[in-house]
């Protein structure tokens, strides 16, 4: 599915059923997270205009999923707490070396990007198909499917901006690198942790 060479281990669910607060919490943040990434390539791309329309859509639908997750914190008696620390976006983002073409800049953000969006929707697939929290269980499973059309736009764009061959070895070889971190993740509350 999606590519991933490692899928979560299921338990994670159990970790997260602990601790709905801070699970909700990060989640606000990844939406809110990935509505700058979008913000960001039009900044940094603006002639890609196939790409500036995409993105335009992209920042309002990711806005749209952060402010769902805020109401379902407010609406559970909760106010969003700060911004959790991200570290296997952080450690992914080690993966592509710095410098080189603004063209290859563009194709490394578009696959994290990509890669992000996966790993995202398999944990929402996980979660609704695991969770006991019925709400909560719809609410992913309609998550999953944006993340994952989010997937597939970020990999076409970068087959499109970069020579393809070259892209695919590089997604392959991020795919394994992201499956090497997978190992020691999947055991805190947190969307990616
Ligand atoms: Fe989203
Ligand atoms: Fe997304």
């Amino acid at each position: 599915m999606l590519g991933l060479k490692l899928p979560t281990d299921p338990r994670w669910v159990n970790i997260v059923e602990k601790n709905i607060e801070e699970i909700l919490t990060d989640h606000a943040y990844c939406e809110q997270k990935a509505a700058s990434t979008a913000i960001s390539l039009i900044i940094g791309f603006p002639e890609k205009s196939e790409l500036v329309k995409e993105m335009t859509a992209l920042a309002r639908e990711e806005m749209g999923h952060f402010n769902m997750v805020h109401d379902k914190i407010l609406k559970r008696g909760w106010t969003l707490g700060r911004e959790r620390k991200d570290e296997y976006v952080i450690e992914l983002m080690k993966f592509f070396p710095k410098g080189g073409s603004r063209e290859t800049h563009l194709v490394h953000k578009l696959l994290y990007a990509a890669l992000i969006e996966a790993r995202s929707c398999e944990r929402f697939r996980l979660l609704s198909e695991e969770i006991a929290d019925k709400e909560l269980s719809d609410f992913y499973r309609n998550l999953m499917v944006s993340e994952a059309n989010h997937y597939t736009m970020f990999l076409k764009f970068a087959r499109k901006y970069g020579q393809k061959e070259e892209v695919d070895q590089k997604w392959n070889d991020l795919l394994d690198y992201e499956a090497q971190l997978m190992k020691d993740l999947g055991k805190k509350e947190t969307m990616h942790g």
